[in-house]
């Protein structure tokens, strides 16, 4: 469902790293695409002037995916304003309120550590620059645990309505997470095998086999769960298990989603295993001695009609042995009349870097021996896209008003509630050689037949 388009797009954080890496080059895209028509304001506590913005402006989209000449022009004209200052001071808010003129419908980008979400909630509001029409967009995670998620709800609640609110997961914005949705109900062969009769286990990985990037401060207060499973994961998920919404607006979609999480069991300490890959702790603005995870395996219960006694197994890692995310669902063997071992069948979806769909069958073997050979039939393969694409995704249908690719109040909290005994647990936290699959002690959360470690994506994408 679609709200009127806003007339004005604030940015916080406006000289921070967020800025640099993703919003600008989005924003240079949604330009280009003329998705982005109307003035933007950055915000931010640098001491700097509307040059020096630009100029950030022009370094960041040269560092990242290059200036379009006519694009980078419309938008130097449309970003018009710099409003430097504290968030906590009072006289921020009143420039702001002055740039943004006779704006009815801003919308306010939080591209800043969400520890300061509530102090620019709350300033935005004193200031009068909530009118009805005004929304804000949130980056994740959206707290730190259950707790804080349901007070920074409280927070938001109290200046926008929930329709207003765009709490961002770039994942979401990924065609092949999309992908998942439109495969399962575009075809009917598919979805004829998409429940417990058929499907043994899902398993889902998202390897990583870079580091922190520079990210050491913000890594070291949020670990694997929060920063990639809570959000990201859990999205996939929900797009691989959801019932077909009654109707396509995006309430019935994020309904379907809703019930999801609340179908999947709050995890114990025991359904988790985490690690750290050795180095973590030499990482600039990691603290010494730190507990945080860098990589964790969950085992997930869910209990609905379509997938109860599934088992479902999420890995995420830094420092892992190469860059994919990729879901693959085991079915069931067939009857053992043929041979005792054939290979289940498995469906196989590549998120990233490539976006692919594959079929795991077996065929007679060429000696005709009876035992069978592994074959993969690929439905399709395509490069991915970038992160960046993801941005200028979400952030045009934040600009237009469709939720559909947003996380709802009671999506995100759901997502809290499933992981939060176990971030309160703190266990045990072990190391794992970079470049290697993780700890060993994650054996322990094995889905039967075993993880499925994705093969190097060096294939190009055809
Ligand atoms: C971000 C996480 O949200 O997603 C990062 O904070 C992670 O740690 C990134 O690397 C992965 O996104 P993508 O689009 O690069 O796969």
């Amino acid at each position: 469902m679609s709200d009127s388009k806003c007339d004005a797009f604030v940015f916080f954080g406006a000289s921070g790293d967020l800025a640099y890496k993703k919003i600008f080059p989005a924003l240079q895209s949604m330009v280009k695409r003329g998705t982005l028509d109307v003035p933007v304001i950055g915000v931010a506590n640098s001491n700097w002037d509307l040059a020096q913005l630009h100029a950030r402006m022009h370094d960041s989209l040269q560092e990242h995916g290059g200036i379009d000449k006519d694009a980078f022009g419309k938008l130097t004209d449309l970003l018009g304003h710099y409003i430097r200052g504290d968030y906590a001071d009072a006289a921020t808010f009143t420039a702001l309120k002055q740039a943004l003129g006779r704006s009815q419908r801003p919308a306010y980008y939080l591209a800043i550590p969400p520890s300061l979400f509530g102090t620019v909630i709350e300033q935005l509001s004193a200031a009068g620059c909530a009118p009805p029409g005004a929304r804000v967009i949130v980056e994740k995670p959206f707290g730190r645990n259950l707790e804080t998620a349901r007070e920074l709800n409280r927070i938001l609640l109290g200046s926008f309505a929930e329709q207003r609110i765009f709490r961002i997961d770039h994942y979401l914005g990924k065609r092949p997470v999309q992908n998942l949705v439109f495969f399962r109900l575009a075809n009917s062969v598919q979805e004829s095998i998409w429940n417990r009769e058929h499907i043994e286990s899902i398993q889902i990985t998202m390897a990583e086999s870079f580091g922190l990037k520079g990210r050491g401060s913000f890594y070291d207060q949020t670990g694997a769960i929060r920063d990639v499973i809570q959000n990201h994961l859990f999205q996939v998920l929900s797009n691989l298990l959801m019932e077909p919404p009654a109707r396509t607006d995006s309430e019935s979609i994020r309904d379907e989603k809703v019930k999801v999480l609340k179908s999947v069991a709050t995890l114990r300490p025991e359904d988790v295993i985490r690690g750290q890959f050795r180095g973590y702790r030499n990482e600039p603005g990691v603290a010494q001695g730190s507990e945080v995870e860098t990589f964790a395996a969950v085992r997930l219960t869910i209990d609905n009609w379509r997938w109860q006694g599934v088992p479902i197994f999420i890995r995420a890692g830094k420092a892992l042995a190469t860059t994919c995310t990729e879901v693959v669902a085991r079915l069931r063997r067939p009857p053992s009349i043929l041979h005792d071992d054939l290979m289940q069948n498995y469906l196989r979806f590549r998120i990233n870097p490539t976006c692919e769909i594959g079929l795991g069958l077996s065929v007679l073997d060429v000696e005709g021996a009876g035992s069978g050979e592994k074959v993969e039939l690929l439905a399709s393969r395509f490069d991915a896209g970038h992160e960046r694409e993801a941005y200028e995704r979400v952030l045009s249908d934040a600009l237009t008003g469709d939720r559909t690719l947003f996380a709802r109040e009671d999506y995100v909290e759901e997502a809290w509630r499933i992981v939060d005994p176990v971030l309160k647990a703190e266990s045990a936290v072990y190391p794992y050689e970079p470049g290697s699959w993780g700890p060993k002690q994650a054996g322990g959360i094995t889905p039967p037949g075993g993880w499925r470690d994705p093969v190097s994506p060096a294939e190009p994408a055809r």
